[in-house]
C-alpha cells in the first residue's frame, strides 16, 4: 500500500517509491463531502493507491479526479478508476478536455476548467491555473487549495531518491540536482523553458502558496513565493541556458 501522510489538514499524500527509476510517485486525496484524487498513478501502481485511498474514504465516493497533463503517472489509471467509482469524472484543463482526454482516456467526460475557475469539492476551494508547457504539455494546469493555500503543483520541485514526506528545508536544490542529472541522460529536457516559464512561474509566487504538494519528491512547508522565485532561477539556469543538447548537428 502507498505511504500515506497527512500534509495539510484534509489533503493527504499517497507515495509509492520505485527504486528502478529513484523516484516517488504521489497521488494527493482531498478529504472532503466531494473528495478529489489529484494524481491517478501510473496503471501499475493502481492497486497499491486504491488500497491508501481506500483507509482515507468509501472509494466508491469518489467525485474528482484531478491532474496536471496528459502522462502516465498523472493520468494513466483515469478508467479504472472510474469503473470502482462510477460518479468520478475527471477534471483538467478545457484543452486537456478537448485535446487527449475525452477521446483517448475518460470513461466519461471530463469537467474542463478555464483559467481561474473554482471547483469546490465542500469545504475546500481550488482556484485552476492554466499552465501552458510549465512543468511541460500544453494542456498543463495546476489547482491551488485556497484556505490552507496548498498548491499542487505536479513536476515542480521534482526531486530525486526517497525523501521525507514532508519537509521545512530546501527542495530546490535537490530539484536543480536532478534536473542537472537528467540532462545528461535520456531524460534531458524534462521540462521546456520557454516565454511562458518565468510569468508562469511569477504568478505562482503571487499566490504565496504554504504548501508545495510535488508529485515527485518531498512536499514542501514554508515560504512557497520564495521557493517558486528561486525554482524560476534554476529553471532558467539549467533549462534556459547552456543545457545539454540532445540533437547532434549534421556533420
Ligand atoms: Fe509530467
Ligand atoms: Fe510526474
Amino acid at each position: 500500500m502507498a505511504q500515506i501522510t497527512e500534509v495539510a489538514p484534509d489533503l493527504f499524500r499517497l507515495t509509492t517509491f520505485l527504486a528502478p527509476f529513484n523516484l516517488q510517485f504521489s497521488q494527493f486525496l482531498v478529504r472532503d463531502e466531494q473528495p478529489l484524487l489529484f494524481h491517478t498513478g501510473p496503471r501499475a501502481l493502481f492497486a497499491e493507491v486504491k488500497e491508501a485511498v481506500a483507509s482515507l474514504i468509501d472509494v466508491r465516493t469518489l467525485r474528482w479526479i484531478g491532474f496536471s497533463h496528459f502522462e502516465a503517472d498523472e493520468c494513466g489509471s483515469l478508467p479504472d478508476w472510474q469503473q470502482v467509482a462510477p460518479q468520478a469524472d475527471a477534471v483538467c484543463s478545457l484543452v486537456g478536455k478537448m485535446v487527449s482526454v475525452d477521446d483517448c482516456l475518460a470513461l466519461r467526460p471530463a469537467k474542463g476548467m478555464a483559467d481561474g475557475e473554482v471547483l469546490q469539492t465542500g469545504r475546500y476551494r481550488f482556484q485552476f491555473l492554466a499552465t501552458p508547457h510549465v512543468p511541460h504539455c500544453w494542456e498543463s494546469g495546476l489547482l491551488f487549495e485556497e484556505t490552507h493555500r496548498t498548491l499542487l503543483c505536479s513536476d515542480l520541485f521534482h526531486q530525486a531518491g526517497n525523501g521525507e514526506p514532508l519537509t521545512h528545508s530546501d527542495v530546490v536544490g535537490r530539484c536543480r540536482e536532478v534536473l542537472m542529472e537528467y540532462q545528461q541522460g535520456p531524460l534531458a529536457n524534462y521540462m521546456p523553458y520557454c516565454t511562458l516559464t518565468g510569468p508562469t512561474l511569477a504568478r505562482l509566487a503571487a499566490l504565496q502558496p504554504k504548501t508545495l504538494a510535488t508529485m515527485h519528491g518531498s512536499v514542501y512547508a514554508g515560504d512557497g513565493a520564495q521557493a517558486l522565485r528561486d525554482l524560476a532561477h534554476v529553471f532558467r539556469e539549467v533549462l534556459g541556458g547552456g543545457a545539454t543538447m540532445t540533437t547532434s548537428s549534421p556533420s
